[in-house]
């Protein structure tokens, strides 16, 4: 069994919940999906990347925790979607998993993501959601931001996480999308999503407003 501290950065989300993320996170343990909201005159989408199967604290789960939030800022706002999907990691237990992670972290590879790239050109307002891997979104998130251009555009961050809270996910959004307006960013325990969607619908309607 592996086990490492994960050092948590102090970065503070407009919910102020990241103000704990000095704990320590320790390891003990494309198919694209583009909804569309016919029927209502949303400029929002969600695009994400999250891993179903063996993860840390949730055990063995069928839909991702990042994928629960990213459903819940959908049905409270009406957002599109647009999943970041790559096999690379498919069926993967957790321990090779976070080891791979870090291999792609340190390298700093961009594995492909399937599908095509979202035409994002109707869209104002985009929300950027994922797990924190190594203190950072997955890798295969970068890929895709290099096919992106937000210029312009609002731009929200959000983590699912076990104790790093934002880490460097939010700043690493606004290094990659330096013409956006980046704000309001989030982030949420993995472990509670599942029972999150009011934490969620407050985030949305009270603090990021
Ligand atoms: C490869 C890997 C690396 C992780 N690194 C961190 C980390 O640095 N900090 C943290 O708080 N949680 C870390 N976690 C936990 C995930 O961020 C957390 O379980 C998240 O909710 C998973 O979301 P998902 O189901 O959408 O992929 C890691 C999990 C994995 C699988």
């Amino acid at each position: 069994m592996i086990v490492a501290a994960f050092a948590l950065l102090m970065d503070t989300g407009c919910n102020g919940q990241n103000k704990n993320n000095m704990e320590t996170f320790q390891e003990t343990s494309l198919q694209n999906e583009q909804t569309s909201n016919s029927g209502n005159m949303s400029k929002s989408i969600v695009i994400f990347f999250s891993h179903a199967g063996d993860n840390y604290s949730v055990g063995v789960i069928e839909t991702g925790n990042t994928k629960i939030v990213a459903d819940h800022i959908s049905e409270i706002t009406g957002a599109d979607q647009f999943e970041i999907f790559t096999h690379k990691y498919d069926g993967m237990a957790y321990t090779p998993l976070i080891e791979l992670a870090k291999e792609e972290a340190n390298k700093g590879e961009l594995p492909p993501y399937e599908g095509t790239t979202p035409d994002l050109s109707q869209y104002d307002t985009v929300f950027i959601g994922g797990p924190v891997w190594w203190g950072t979104y997955p890798q295969v998130m970068f890929t895709l931001f290099k096919d992106i251009n937000l210029d312009g555009k609002t731009v929200i961050p959000f983590t699912t996480h076990e104790g790093s809270g934002l880490a460097s996910c939010a700043s690493d959004v606004r290094k990659a999308f330096p013409k956006a307006k980046v704000t309001c960013e989030f982030s949420i325990y993995g472990h509670e999503v599942r029972s999150g969607k009011a934490k969620v619908e407050r985030w949305l309607t009270t603090s990021c407003q």
